[in-house]
C-alpha cells in the first residue's frame, strides 16, 4: 500500500451556537493536533446550506467559527484555516464521489435520517449528498487523520469506503498515471478522549446540540461566566453522591456526562476525577465544575468577542487560508481528472 504524508483535516459547520460539545469533541483536539501534525481546519459553509440558512446570519456564523478556531489556539499561519466554498475543488471532487458511492451506502446514513426526519421527500438533495461532500473535503487534501466527535464515525467509514472503491475501480489508471497502487489514503478517524460525545445538560440520553430548543441544554462558547455558572448549577443530576469507581456511573448518564466534561476540561480522565471527587455531593462537584469551566471557557469567549469586532481581520485569515488550500486541492483534482479519464485543457 502506498505511503501518504500524515496530514490532519477537520471541519465544523457554521450553523450557530458553537457549544461545549464542539469544543471538547473537536476544536480543543484540533489545537492539540497542531503540535505534531500539519493541519487543515475548514469552516464547512457548503455543508451548512444543506438545511436553510439565512444569508446574513450565515456570513456572521462563518466568521464566528473562524474566531472560535483562533480564540481556542489554532495558529492560522502555521496551519490552514479557511471556508469550504472558497475552494471550488471540494464541490468538483464531490461530484466524482457522487458517482463512486452507491445509493445503498448513502441510504444507510443515520445522520440523514435524523436530519430529514419524517418529511424525507422535502429534504434537500444536498442533505442526502452531504457525506460525499465530506469525503471530498478530506480526500481533496489526501488527509490521513480526521479528529471528530463520535457522531461523525459513520461518515468517516463512508469516506474510507469511497477512497477504497476509487482506488479499486481506477487501479489500472492510477498506476498508469504514476500514482502507484493507491491514490487516496484510507483515512484514520480520531475519536478519542473522555468527551467525544458530550450530552445535553438537561437530558443525559440526548447529545448536546446546536439545535436543542433549550439553551440550558448546552454551554455555548460565547456564554459569559455568569451564564456558564447558572447552566452548570441547573444541570440535571440525581440525588446520589458521586461514586468512587467508573462502574458506579454506568446507569447514571447525567453524572457520567458531568464527570466526562470535568475530565476533558482538565486534561485528566474520569478515573482521576472520581479519585478526587468520589463521595462528593453534586452541589460541591458542580461548584468545582463551574470553576474549571469558567477558567477554560471565559477567555475563549472574550477573545472571540474581540476578534468578531474586526471582521476584516477574520476575512483576511480566511482569504489567506483559502489561497493556500486551493493550491493543494488543485493538485489532487488535476490528478483525479487524469485518473478518471477527463481530457484536461489546462
Ligand atoms: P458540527 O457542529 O455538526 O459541524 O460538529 C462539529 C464537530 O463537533 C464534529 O467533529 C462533531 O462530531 C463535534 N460534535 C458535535 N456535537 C458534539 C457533542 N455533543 N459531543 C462531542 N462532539 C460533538
Ligand atoms: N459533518 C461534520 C459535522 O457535522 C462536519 C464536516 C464536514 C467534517 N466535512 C468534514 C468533519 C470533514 C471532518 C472532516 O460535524
Amino acid at each position: 500500500m502506498a505511503q501518504f504524508k500524515e496530514l490532519v483535516f477537520s471541519g465544523v459547520q457554521p450553523t450557530g451556537n458553537l457549544h461545549l460539545g464542539n469544543y471538547l469533541g473537536a476544536i480543543k483536539r484540533f489545537v492539540t493536533m497542531q503540535e505534531t501534525h500539519d493541519c487543515i481546519y475548514c469552516v464547512v459553509d457548503m455543508h451548512a446550506i444543506t438545511v436553510w440558512q439565512d444569508p446574513k446570519e450565515l456570513k456572521r456564523q462563518i466568521r464566528e467559527v473562524t474566531a472560535a478556531f483562533i480564540a481556542a489556539g489554532i495558529d492560522p499561519k502555521k496551519h490552514i484555516v479557511f471556508n469550504q466554498s472558497q475552494v471550488a475543488q471540494h464541490a468538483e471532487l464531490a461530484w466524482v464521489f457522487n458517482c463512486v458511492a452507491r445509493m445503498g451506502w448513502a441510504n444507510r446514513m443515520t445522520q440523514f435520517k435524523e436530519k430529514a426526519g419524517k418529511d424525507r421527500e422535502n429534504a434537500s438533495v444536498g442533505l442526502f449528498a452531504y457525506p460525499m461532500l465530506m469525503a471530498s473535503d478530506i480526500l481533496v487534501y489526501r488527509a490521513t487523520h480526521v479528529p471528530v466527535g463520535e457522531d461523525q464515525k459513520q461518515h468517516l467509514e463512508l469516506t474510507r469506503d469511497i477512497a477504497q472503491k476509487f482506488n479499486n475501480d481506477f487501479a489500472e489508471s492510477i498506476a498508469e498515471n504514476g500514482y502507484g497502487d493507491a491514490f487516496f489514503p484510507i483515512t484514520e478517524p480520531l475519536i478519542h478522549g473522555p468527551a467525544t460525545r458530550v450530552m445535553s445538560l438537561r437530558d443525559g440520553s440526548k447529545k448536546m446540540s446546536k439545535s436543542d430548543p433549550s439553551d440550558y441544554s448546552r454551554i455555548n462558547l460565547t456564554d459569559d461566566a455568569d451564564t456558564i455558572a447558572t447552566k452548570v448549577r441547573k444541570a440535571k443530576t440525581d440525588p446520589e453522591p458521586l461514586p468512587s469507581e467508573i462502574e458506579g456511573l454506568k446507569t447514571r448518564p447525567e453524572a457520567e456526562n458531568l464527570v466526562a466534561i470535568y475530565a476533558a476540561l482538565t486534561n485528566t480522565t474520569p478515573e482521576d476525577v472520581l479519585r478526587d471527587h468520589g463521595g462528593s455531593q453534586f452541589s460541591g462537584f458542580k461548584a468545582a465544575l463551574v470553576d474549571v469551566s469558567v477558567t477554560k471557557l471565559a477567555p475563549i469567549a472574550d477573545e472571540m468577542r474581540r476578534l468578531m469586532a474586526d471582521p476584516s481581520h477574520i476575512d483576511a485569515v480566511l482569504a489567506d487560508g483559502s489561497d493556500r488550500a486551493r493550491v493543494l486541492a488543485a493538485q489532487t483534482m488535476d490528478a483525479v481528472k487524469d485518473i478518471v479519464g477527463f481530457v484536461r485543457s489546462r
